[in-house]
């Protein structure tokens, strides 16, 4: 059987909402597969920054549009993990507040937006054995051809008592209240918009992770990940 692998990339689509455990799992697949991590929140989040920094208000759509040809947006591994570089700059830190996740949520509904990131995700899914990219619509608009498609729930309690856990990991103090009312708002926000909402592809796997330890929910993925990846190597789709 010829290898597809050599011609194209086998591209993984995780999506899901906020706190769902789209980037442990994203990561560890990278990782125990070598293949390439594109977190495309990252960039929506990166987006959102270069408005404020140049002071242009997100309602402003004109301007948002307007700006985007001067954003320059790359992912890169540093010493293992991955950074999000604006112009040049690591703006990790800057892009994971809670500030710029609203502001991230509301600048994804914008049309221009999207598609430049589109077109971004799609580029930095080639040029390796294999991809995996998480976000909102990986499967469903930016690779609707993936083989390989995974949409993660969780109920909104269990995703916020997460995002507490890793606020506070990083010494940040959380409020599990405030998380849960923000992120059943991104949730809403992200779900409702007109163009490319947050949803399951018809052909997605969904993975239910609210009883189940990041652990059982990454070996679960990635044996079912692995059995596809065999399949797709040997011409095998269905
Ligand atoms: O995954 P995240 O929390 O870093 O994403 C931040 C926001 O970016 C999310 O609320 C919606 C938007 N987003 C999107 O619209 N499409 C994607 N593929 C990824 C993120």
């Amino acid at each position: 059987m010829e290898d597809c692998t050599k011609e194209s990339p086998f591209i993984i689509a995780i999506d899901g909402p906020a706190g769902s455990g789209k980037t442990t799992t994203a990561k560890a697949l990278a990782s125990a597969l070598g293949f390439i991590y594109v977190d495309t929140g990252a960039m929506y989040r990166a987006v959102a920054l270069f408005a404020q920094q140049n002071g242009v208000s997100i309602e402003d759509r004109e301007a948002i549009c307007a700006l985007l040809p001067d954003v320059d947006i790359q992912l890169e591994r540093i010493g293992g993990e991955q950074h999000t570089l604006l112009g040049g700059e690591n703006v990790e830190a800057h892009i994971r507040t809670q500030e710029m996740s609203k502001a991230a949520s509301d600048i994804s509904a914008i049309p221009c937006v999207r598609e430049a990131m589109v077109d971004l995700q799609r580029r930095a899914g080639q040029g390796g054995a294999g991809a995996i990219l998480e976000g909102r619509d990986i499967g469903t608009v930016v690779f609707p051809d993936s083989p390989c498609k995974v949409f993660l729930v969780a109920d909104a309690l269990t995703r916020a008592q997460r995002r507490k856990l890793q606020l506070e990991e990083k010494g940040i103090p959380a409020d599990l209240e405030t998380i849960r009312s923000e992120i059943e708002e991104r949730d809403r926000n992200d779900s409702a918009r007109e163009h490319s909402p947050l949803r399951k592809a018809p052909d997605a796997i969904e993975v239910e992770t609210t009883n189940t330890t990041i652990d059982e929910q990454v070996s679960m993925i990635l044996s079912l990940v692995r059995r596809r990846l065999d399949q797709f190597r040997k011409g095998n789709m269905p």
